[in-house]
């Protein structure tokens, strides 16, 4: 049985240790909530525990259709077992619905289902704020190759391929989501998270918010909100 080691890193809202084994992570899931890019920091009872079940259950839903994920096992409440990756430090963004940036930067009003889903990169740099970056950026910088790009690229619309029904079954929308990629093994796998931390989900008839978007807005009842939607997935949480 692997257990916690050395700590390898501590972010904004997870906390990475190694184990006995060097190709395996323990990942905790902290109540630690975090908005842009860690200026709003508050504890949130319970946070941690529910994306720790939400993450293990879409992390599996994925592999089940046959996308390579970081993930292993759950461990405990706030603890899963996931590949250790070799991080590439891009976000990939999915719109299938206008909030947040896009709205700001191109003047767009939110709620406007788009005609097909809008693919955006961006670096991930808390200090600069996480700026769009494009191939070109990626390739130069050496981010990435133009393989693992369009690895990602790739990965990332496959995500939405198979979330995006997944949630309307179950009464809500997937707005837009945040996939982070990683090496392991020579291949591209799905690393991080996939839990309402990194995602715009609303319900599908009243487009009441259901994600983070209730913390950074000030809206209240956030942690209820996310249940609401892992209840809907049928995700058990004890
Ligand atoms: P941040 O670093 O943005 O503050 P978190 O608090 O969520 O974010 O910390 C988790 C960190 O672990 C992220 O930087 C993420 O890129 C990294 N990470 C996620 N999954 C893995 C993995 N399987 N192997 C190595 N690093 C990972
Ligand atoms: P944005 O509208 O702020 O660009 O975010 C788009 C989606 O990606 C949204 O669901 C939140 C998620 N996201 C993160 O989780 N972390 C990030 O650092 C960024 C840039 C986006
Ligand atoms: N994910 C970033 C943070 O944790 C940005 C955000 O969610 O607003 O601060």
């Amino acid at each position: 049985m692997l257990s916690k080691q050395s700590e390898l890193y501590s972010g904004k809202a997870k906390t990475l240790y190694n184990t006995q084994d060097d190709k395996s992570l323990i990942v905790v899931f902290r109540d630690d909530t975090s908005a842009f890019d860690g200026v709003k920091v508050e504890q949130l009872a319970r946070k941690g525990k529910v994306n720790n079940y939400f993450n293990a259950y879409i992390m599996q839903y994925l592999e089940e259709h046959g996308l390579k994920t970081h993930f292993i096992k759950l461990l405990s409440d706030q603890e899963s077992l996931v590949k250790k990756l070799d991080m590439i430090p891009i976000e990939c963004v999915i719109r299938n619905i206008t909030a947040g940036s896009i709205c700001r930067r191109l003047g767009l009003e939110e709620g406007k289902e788009l005609e097909q889903p809008v693919f955006e990169f961006f670096l991930k740099n808390d200090p600069l704020h996480d700026p769009m970056v494009n191939d070109s950026h990626i390739i130069v910088f050496n981010w990435a190759t133009a393989h693992e790009i369009e690895a990602m690229k790739n990965l990332t619309f496959r995500v939405n391929e198979l979330l995006k029904p997944l949630f309307m079954k179950n009464g809500m929308l997937l707005v837009d989501y945040k996939l982070e990629f990683g090496r392991f093994g020579g291949e591209i796998v799905l690393g991080d998270e996939f839990t309402p931390d990194g995602c715009r989900i609303w319900d599908a008839a009243t487009r009441e918010k259901l994600d983070k978007d209730r913390f950074r807005k000030d809206l209240g009842n956030v942690i209820e909100s996310y249940e609401i939607a892992a209840h809907r997935l049928g995700i058990n949480i004890p």
